[in-house]
C-alpha cells in the first residue's frame, strides 16, 4: 500500500497512456467514491495479480471495511464491499471481466482486443508515448564523482553506471536532468601535489600527462615525500594556503593536475558512453562562508571543541562544518552544494549516488537542510534529496575486488578486458570471417561494456556483488549477453520474413489470440509502470528484472507460436517488433548498446 501511495503522489495523474495500473486506478477511484461516499479520500490500491484469477486486482475492500464497520453501513463484510466495488466500476473497453475472490479482492481480466490495440498504437506513435510523467521539472543526479589524483575505483564505476541509468530514466520521463560530477578537486592533498610538481618539474608549465605518467603513482610518491620530510610537509601546508588564497602560480599548477586526472576519467566515461558535467568541490568553495553564516544566523551552528558544528537529532556526533583549524570540509561543501542546487539551479529532486558507507553523512546533511528550512520535513513531497547507496564490488574470494593482492584495479583496463574477452568469444563463433573488423569491434564493445553494466544493475544496488567475467559474459542465464542475443534473434526473425515492418504497422493488425501471445502482450504493456517504479524508487534492478522476464515471455511465445509462414504471420511479426522496440528502450535506459545481429 505504501508503495502505491508513494508513486501516485510523485507522479502526475493527468495522462498515463501506457500505465495500466494508473488507468485502472482511475476507474477504481470512481467506483470507490460511488461505493462509499462517506469516505471520499480513499486511494485506490491496484496491483498486478499474483494468482491466476486475473491480470490486476483492487485491494481496497478489507481496509475499507475496517473503516466503515460499526458505522451505519449496508455492507455485511469485506466480500460484500468487494462486490459493490466491482458493480460500481464504470464501463471501460479496457476490462474484459471482473470477479471477487477471497475476502474481497476485485480481480480484473483485461481485454485482449484493447491490449492489442494499445501495442499497435505504440508501434505507430513510438515508445516515448509510454514514458512516465513525473511531478518534477528538474533534478540533479550527483554521480561518479571521483577524486583528483587519487584512484578512480570500482565504487566510482558503480556510481557511474547506476547514476547514468537513473539519469536516463528521469530524462525519458521528461525531467530536465543536471548530470553532476562532484569531483573531489579541493583538499589538503593539493599542497603536497603542487610542491612535488614544482620539485620534479621546475618548468611545470610544460608538464603534461605523458611527463607525469601515472597520476596515482605521482600521488603515492608525493605522499611518501610528505610523510618522510617535515620540511617538505611544511612547504606543502603553505602551498594549500597559497592555492586557496588564489596565488596564480599555484592555481595554474592545480589546474594542470586536475586536467591530467580529468583526461583519465574521460577515458572511462567515453567507453561507457556516459555524459557528465563537472562541477567539482572547488566550485562551491566561494559560497561556503555565506552559507555557514546563514546557518549560524538561524541558530544551527554551535561551537564544539574548537570546531563549528551542527547537532542533529538522532546522531551522537555532530556534523562538523568548520574544522578547528578554520578550514572547510566535505560536509561544508555538501551543504553548500545542496543549497546551490535548490536555490540557484532550481532543482526539485537531488539524487546522490555513492556507496552505502556515506549514508550517515548524507542523512546528516539532509537533516541539517531540513532544520534550516531548505527542505520540507515530509519526504513524500518535493523538493527532496535522496541518497542512492550501493554495496561493494567483491572478487571471487569474497573480499573487496582487486586485480592483485594490493593493487587497485584500473577501470580502463577492467573495461578493456571485458571487451577483449567478448571479442574472443565472437571470434570463436566464427564472426571474424562473417563480419567486417568494424562490426566485430562494435559488437564486442556493446557486449563487453553492456555485460559489466548489467552485472552491476541487475542486483538490488544495496547488496554487494561479485565481479566475475565468466559469469557476466556467459550467454546463458540473466546476463546482458543472453539478452542482447535474444534481441538480435528477434531482429533476425523479422529480417528473414522479408516483410516491410513499417508497412505492416499501418496495414496489418495485431491480435493476441494464443495464451502465450496474450501473456507477452500484457508484459509489454507493463513497461510504463515498471519504468515508473524503477525511477521513482531509484531501483534499476526493477527494470532489469522486467527485461529478463520479457525475453522469457518472448521465448515461450516463440516456441509455441509459429511466426513466419503461419496464418497469423502479420500479427506475430508485429508482436516481435513490439518486443524488440521495448527491449531496445530497456537497453537504452540501462545504458547498453543493442546488437542487431549475432
Ligand atoms: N568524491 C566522493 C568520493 O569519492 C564522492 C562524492 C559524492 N558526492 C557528493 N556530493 N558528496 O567518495
Amino acid at each position: 500500500a505504501t508503495k502505491t501511495q508513494a508513486i501516485s503522489t510523485m507522479t502526475n495523474t493527468e495522462e498515463n497512456v501506457g500505465n495500466l495500473k494508473k488507468q485502472l486506478a482511475k476507474l477504481f477511484e470512481v467506483s470507490l467514491r460511488e461505493t462509499v461516499p462517506t469516505e471520499p479520500d480513499i486511494e485506490p490500491l491496484v496491483a498486478a495479480c499474483t494468482a491466476k484469477f486475473g491480470d490486476y486486482q483492487c485491494n481496497n475492500a478489507m481496509s475499507l471495511w475496517a473503516k466503515i464497520k460499526g458505522k451505519n453501513t449496508e455492507f455485511k463484510g469485506p466480500p460484500a464491499v468487494g462486490q459493490a466495488i466491482m458493480k460500481n466500476l464504470p464501463l471501460s473497453e479496457m476490462i474484459e471481466n471482473c470477479s471477487v475472490a477471497g475476502p474481497g479482492f476485485v480481480n480484473v481480466v483485461l481485454s485482449k482486443t484493447w491490449l492489442a490495440e494499445k501495442i499497435q498504437k505504440m508501434l505507430i506513435d513510438g515508445i516515448d508515448t509510454w514514458a512516465p510523467k513525473l511531478a518534477v521539472k528538474r533534478a540533479v543526479v550527483d554521480f561518479s564523482s571521483p577524486n583528483i589524483a587519487k584512484e578512480m575505483h570500482v565504487g566510482h564505476l558503480r556510481s557511474t553506471i547506476i547514476g547514468d541509468t537513473l539519469a536516463r530514466m528521469l530524462e525519458y520521463s521528461k525531467v530536465d536532468v543536471l548530470r553532476r560530477n562532484h569531483v573531489g578537486d579541493w583538499g589538503t592533498q593539493f599542497g603536497m601535489l603542487i610542491e612535488f610538481l614544482f620539485e620534479k618539474f621546475p618548468n611545470f608549465e610544460d608538464v603534461n600527462e605523458s611527463a607525469i605518467g601515472d597520476l596515482q603513482a605521482f600521488y603515492k610518491a608525493s605522499k611518501q615525500r610528505f610523510d618522510a620530510d617535515s620540511e617538505f610537509k611544511e612547504r606543502a601546508q603553505r602551498a594549500v594556503v597559497r592555492l586557496q588564497g588564489g596565488d596564480p602560480k599555484y592555481r595554474q599548477a592545480w589546474m594542470q593536475i586536475c586536467d591530467i586526472s580529468r583526461k583519465e576519467f574521460d577515458k572511462v566515461y567515453q567507453r561507457l558512453g556516459v555524459q557528465l558535467e563537472e562541477k567539482g568541490e572547488s566550485f562551491y568553495n566561494p559560497h561556503i562562508p555565506g552559507i555557514i553564516e546563514a546557518l549560524s544566523n538561524r541558530g544551527l551552528v554551535e561551537e564544539s571543541e574548537g570546531a563549528r558544528v551542527i547537532f542533529i537529532e538522532g546522531f551522537n556526533i555532530p556534523l562538523i562544518v568548520v574544522k578547528s583549524d578554520g578550514g572547510y570540509n566535505y560536509a561544508s561543501t555538501d551543504l553548500t552544494a545542496l543549497w546551490y542546487r535548490l536555490n540557484e539551479e532550481k532543482a526539485e529532486w537531488i539524487i546522490y549516488v555513492t556507496d552505502v558507507g556515506q549514508q550517515q553523512h548524507f542523512d546528516m546533511v539532509f537533516k541539517a537542510a531540513k532544520r534550516a528550512g531548505w527542505l520540507p520535513t515530509d519526504d513524500s513531497t518535493f523538493p527532496k534529496a535522496s541518497h542512492v547507496g550501493f554495496g561493494l564490488v567483491l572478487g571471487d574470494d569474497g573480499k573487496r575486488f582487486r586485480t592483485r593482492a594490493t593493487e587497485v584495479v584500473r577501470l580502463v583496463d577492467l573495461l578493456d578486458e571485458a571487451k577483449t574477452r567478448s571479442k574472443a568469444a565472437l571470434v570463436e563463433r566464427g564472426k571474424a570471417d562473417e563480419w567486417t573488423e568494424e562490426e566485430l569491434e562494435r559488437t564486442a564493445e556493446a557486449i563487453g561494456y553492456g555485460a559489466v553494466k548489467y552485472a552491476d544493475l541487475k542486483n538490488n544496488r544495496l547488496t554487494n556483488y561479485t565481479f566475475n567475467y565468466d559469469q557476466m559474459l556467459s550467454d546463458k542465464g540473466n546476463t546482458a549477453v543472453y539478452l542482447l542475443y535474444a534481441h538480435a534473434r528477434i531482429c533476425s526473425i523479422i529480417r528473414k520474413s522479408g516483410k516491410d515492418i513499417e508497412e505492416l504497422k499501418k496495414t496489418g493488425k495485431l491480435i493476441l489470440s494464443h495464451p502465450d501471445e496474450r501473456a507477452l502482450g500484457l508484459h509489454l504493456l507493463q513497461f510504463a509502470e515498471t519504468v515508473e517504479e524503477a525511477c521513482t524508487n531509484l531501483l534499476p534492478n526493477v527494470l532489469c528484472e522486467y527485461l529478463y522476464n520479457l525475453s522469457e515471455y518472448f521465448t515461450k511465445f516463440y516456441s509455441n507460436c509459429q511466426v513466419v509462414g503461419s496464418a497469423e504471420e502479420t500479427s506475430r511479426l508485429l508482436l516481435c517488433e513490439a518486443t524488440a522496440v521495448v527491449m531496445r528502450k530497456c537497453f537504452f535506459l540501462l545504458g547498453i548498446v543493442p546488437v542487431y545481429k549475432i
